[in-house]
């Protein structure tokens, strides 16, 4: 499945794990790219010592592309400056556009991708220079930039910016959706709610837990309710207890919400957790995990097993081709055959 995406990034799968702040790690990264598709690392929030250990991590466990995750709302020069010097051959940026942002990335060398939520934003970023445009839909996990699903953004971006290539985010968890992704036109597809069920996943066990057992139905989008440490950023959660009582409250403003300023939970590295503090639940974490921010999207639905990522990577590959195959079995049955060739690698 090599196409224009695939090239411009050295990879072998149209494929990405997408960047998820708290949950994917260098290990997470590194198992992606060494299984073919693009590991991402996100690193937005990281100071100079850590950003430089977690890249030097992900190089001593692959040498294969992947790109770095930073939010285009902050300035991020000296960080971006960072990456480039440990040789990071991609960009990814989010929440916002930042032309001279861009510009630094490929006067460095580095290959851009811009996650959107609309045609109008997809068009400004293919202006400010970037080479590939990420298509987010309204169904995705974590934090979403608008309010269009995936099914009707990824035409609309498809169709605005021509021969850029454009992957598909949100919503997609199988190969089912890899295969819907590419017939939208999009030349790949930007995973994050079933990379949170890798073993890689730097994640909380009952985050977890909560993950496998919640169905299509279990998530909520909030326009600013887990805003502590980052406010009025709309966002996608599974339900919970903190959810659910400021909902029976009537949605009240901040300031006089349900246990606000209660601490539900604490963590070795953070100290103290406040209910509706923006926070992905990590390993480290002791408390009321449950009430906590849970990022997840609507294609939770399908996530049903912890597999390393590796196997995530190839099954839901090798499952996009059998989808396919099937379509094109019924359009041309002499052009199937060459198209039903498994990865069978572990
Ligand atoms: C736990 C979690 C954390 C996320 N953190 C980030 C982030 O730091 N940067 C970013 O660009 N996107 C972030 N996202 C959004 C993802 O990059 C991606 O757009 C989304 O997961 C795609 O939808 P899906 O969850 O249905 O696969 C996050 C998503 C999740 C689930």
């Amino acid at each position: 499945m090599m196409n224009t995406f695939t090239t411009l990034l050295g990879i072998e799968t149209p494929m990405v794990q997408a960047p998820m702040g708290g949950a994917a790690g260098p290990h997470l990264t590194a198992s992606v790219s060494n299984a073919g598709a693009l590991g991402t690392l996100p690193l937005s929030g990281a100071d100079a010592d850590q950003a430089r250990q977690r890249l030097r991590q992900v190089r001593q466990m692959t040498a294969r592309p992947f790109a770095v995750n930073l939010n285009a709302s902050k300035n991020q020069d000296a960080r971006m400056d960072l990456c480039l010097e440990e040789g990071v051959p991609a960009f990814s940026l989010f929440w916002g556009q930042s032309p001279c942002l861009v510009a630094r990335a490929k006067a460095g060398g580095a290959v851009v991708m811009q996650t959107v939520g609309s045609a109008k934003e997809a068009c400004e970023a293919v202006d400010a220079g970037a080479d590939v445009i990420v298509a987010q839909g309204w169904e995705a996990g974590g934090h979403v930039g608008g309010t269009v699903t995936t099914m009707a953004l990824v035409p609309a971006v498809v169709d605005a910016v021509g021969s850029v290539p454009v992957i598909a985010a949100g919503g997609i968890a199988d190969g089912r959706g890899m295969a819907a992704a590419l017939a939208l036109g999009a030349q790949g597809v930007w995973i994050g709610t079933r990379f949170l069920a890798s073993d890689e996943a730097a994640i909380h066990p009952e985050y977890i837990a909560r993950l496998l057992a919640a169905d299509e139905t279990a998530t909520g989008y909030y326009e600013s309710l887990f805003d502590i440490g980052w406010p009025d950023a709309p966002h996608r959660v599974l339900r919970n207890s903190t959810t659910k009582a400021w909902e029976t409250a009537g949605r009240p403003e901040n300031g006089a919400r349900p246990g606000e300023g209660d601490i539900v939970a604490s963590s070795s590295s953070g100290g103290d957790i406040q209910r509706y503090q923006c926070l992905t639940p990590g390993t480290d974490l002791r408390g009321d995990i449950e009430a906590l921010s849970m990022w997840a999207g609507q294609s939770v639905g399908s996530v049903r097993r912890v597999l390393p990522a590796g196997d995530i990577v190839r099954e839901i590959l090798n499952e996009a081709r059998r989808v396919a195959l099937r379509l094109a079995e019924g359009a041309d049955r002499q052009a199937a055959p060459a198209m039903l060739k498994e990865d069978t690698r572990r």
